[in-house]
């Protein structure tokens, strides 16, 4: 991590983009940190006396002078929802880094670029679909944007994607919402995205396109399978679950778990505490103020990376596939405390 890859972000401007939906415009007292295109970062927010850790992809650019977050209002989203209702301007926010391997520079892309998103997914993709106009590169035969929402009101971007595909012949537009609009709009497709109609924007570039999508889980995997039977080269398809740009809700509900407890020791805490089968690990940690960085809440971001010395959890997450634990350190023993179900006695390290 460098130097200003921490510190604290001052906010400097907020405005809404949709009614449950804020930009937040941060500044570094020493300049935007560097990251690329598509990664997230890794915040704490003292709220009450509590500090709560949070990811949040990054919608603007390396070279622009403010950091953008635009974050969605979500159902028990202590952060989100109060980052919303109550942070302003002066205020200040923790910095705890930078993270992420869905991003434009690491996944090198062919001729056309096929960035795909739905509801808040649009913030990683938006960053990538900036980054690659401002570079000129004549490379780039087309790239298509196609988000989906639920109607007009909540398209996320909705002005600045329309006068950039105004601006740019290559840069092509389509929306897709699930539920009717109040306008007709050549650009909204008053549908939900299918596979049909994905193979419609790609048929004149299926075999030389790159393909980033964020979005939910299902979606993303039902494009993954008909992808694979259509036998596009897979390697130039690339994915992030849209729970990295929507705060995931703290889940902890002991009475919800029936069955036989267990026993939890952490080690560096001297805490010990008989949980529920099927408990959690970072729900209990944070229930006992047992300090742990935990950003996403959905294996993405490996912040809540811990040791399982002693007994077994069951991951219910493909930490591997999300390259957030590689198959050495599951075999060591290290896990994701927010994707770590208990299913035995258990003692722990913080790392
Ligand atoms: S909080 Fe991000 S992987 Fe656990």
């Amino acid at each position: 991590m460098t130097n200003n890859e921490n510190g604290l972000l001052t906010l400097v401007e907020s405005a809404f983009e949709t009614t449950d939906t804020k930009s937040f415009f941060l500044h570094h007292p020493t300049g935007t940190p560097d990251f690329k295109p598509g990664q997230f970062i890794n915040i704490g927010v003292t709220i009450d006396g509590t500090t709560y850790y949070r990811a949040y992809s990054i919608s603007s650019l390396p070279s622009d002078k403010l950091i953008q977050l635009t974050i969605k209002r979500v159902p028990g989203g202590t952060v989100s929802n109060w980052m919303i209702d109550h942070l302003n301007i002066g205020e200040q926010l923790r910095l705890h880094g930078i993270a992420g391997t869905f991003n434009i520079i690491d996944s090198p892309y062919r001729e056309n670029i096929v960035l795909i998103s739905a509801g808040c997914g649009i913030t990683p993709v938006m960053s990538m679909a900036r980054h690659l106009l401002s570079l000129s590169d004549e490379r780039i035969k087309s790239i298509q944007f196609i988000h989906c929402a639920r109607d007009e009101d909540n398209i996320i971007y909705f002005k600045e994607l329309c006068k950039l595909s105004n601006e740019y012949n290559k840069f092509k537009l389509a929306f897709y919402c699930s539920r009717s609009t109040k306008k007709s709009d050549s650009l909204i497709h008053k549908d939900r995205l299918n596979m049909d109609s994905l193979m419609i924007h790609m048929k004149d570039c299926f075999n030389d396109s790159s393909i980033y999508l964020c979005g939910p889980d299902e979606f993303m995997d039902m494009v993954k399978t008909e992808l694979e039977a259509s036998s596009f080269e897979m390697n130039h398809f690339h994915m992030e679950s849209f729970a990295i740009s929507c705060e995931i809700p703290e889940t902890y509900n002991a009475s919800g778990h029936e069955g036989k407890n267990h026993k939890v020791s952490v080690l560096d805490f001297a805490f010990e505490k008989e949980v529920p089968d099927g408990t959690i690990l970072l729900d209990i940690l944070q229930e006992n103020s047992i300090p742990v960085v935990a950003a996403c809440r959905a294996g993405i971001c490996s912040s809540c990376k811990c040791k399982v010395e002693t007994g077994k959890i069951e991951l219910t997450v493909d930490a591997i596939a999300n390259g957030t634990l590689t198959l050495e350190e599951i075999e060591e023993g290290y896990t994701l405390a927010c994707s770590s179900r208990i299913i035995d006695d258990i003692t722990v390290t913080l790392k």
